[in-house]
């Protein structure tokens, strides 16, 4: 049963992957993202990440890594790595360095693209997809986990995971603060001082309520399956 649900897990994550490389051969026009849900930023390109949770509060932070995945995914995993794990075609972005100066290198990029000898190695976002968006991205890649970073819990999350999938958890308060504790052991690379790891967002959402169990048991079983 267990085995199944991994198995599950891993042929949707290579569905999501077999999508991103099928495109990857053509020309494609850049996705555009929603923002909407974002308090604004005005029109003068800014040097340093506005969205961190330090500077607008945990919901619109969370909000910003949301909306930030949905719009990596979309524009740039086919060559910097589906959740931004870079499979060699163009750097690791999780790499840059959470603070100003990683923000401008990350703006300059972003809005310019770069192109060698005529050649267009990485299309330019900034006019099409705007500031928000930007920053959006931004935030998402990094509070991305580092390398590795829950394989000294995987064996515990599996145990958790499953009993969450039973639905008859004894004391889901007791769950949610160990899944708190992981989360809080796990770093980012970019040196963002929270990374949003499956054990993050499963602490998150789970509460009393028997349907976030089962929520919280599908993102375990998605995330652990990619760290397999
Ligand atoms: C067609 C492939 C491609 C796409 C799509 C793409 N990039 Fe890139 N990106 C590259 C390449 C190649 C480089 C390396 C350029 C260089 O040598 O500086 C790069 C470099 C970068 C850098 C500088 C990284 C560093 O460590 O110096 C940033 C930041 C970046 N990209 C962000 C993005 C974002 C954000 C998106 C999506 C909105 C995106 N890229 C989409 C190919 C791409």
């Amino acid at each position: 049963m267990s085995r199944n649900r991994i198995r599950a897990g891993v042929a949707a994550l290579l569905l999501i992957a077999t999508a991103t490389v099928v495109v990857a051969h053509g020309d494609v026009a850049p996705q555009p993202v929603n923002t909407d849900a974002l308090p604004d930023v005005g029109e003068e390109w800014l040097t340093e990440n506005p969205y961190r949770e330090d500077k607008v509060g945990r919901d619109v932070w969370l909000k910003a890594v949301e909306i930030g995945a949905s719009g990596f995914n979309q524009n740039c995993a086919r060559c910097h790595g589906l959740g931004a794990v870079s499979g060699g075609l163009a750097p690791d972005l999780r790499l840059l360095e959470a603070a100003e100066y990683g923000d401008e290198w990350f703006v300059e990029r972003f809005r310019h693209g770069y192109t060698q000898d005529g050649t267009t190695k990485m299309p330019a976002f900034g006019d099409i997809l705007g500031q928000k968006a930007a920053w959006a991205i931004r935030t998402y890649i990094e509070t991305r986990p580092e390398d590795g970073a829950l394989d000294a819990h995987a064996g515990r999350l599996h145990e958790v995971r499953n009993e969450l999938a039973g639905a008859k958890v004894a004391d889901p308060k007791a769950l949610k603060a160990e899944l708190e504790k992981i989360a809080a052991e796990v770093k980012t690379a970019s040196g963002a001082p929270v990374a949003d790891s499956v054990a993050y967002e499963a602490a998150r959402i789970l509460t009393d309520a028997p349907e976030s169990w089962k929520k919280a048991s599908e993102i375990l079983t998605v995330g652990l399956s990619a760290t397999e």
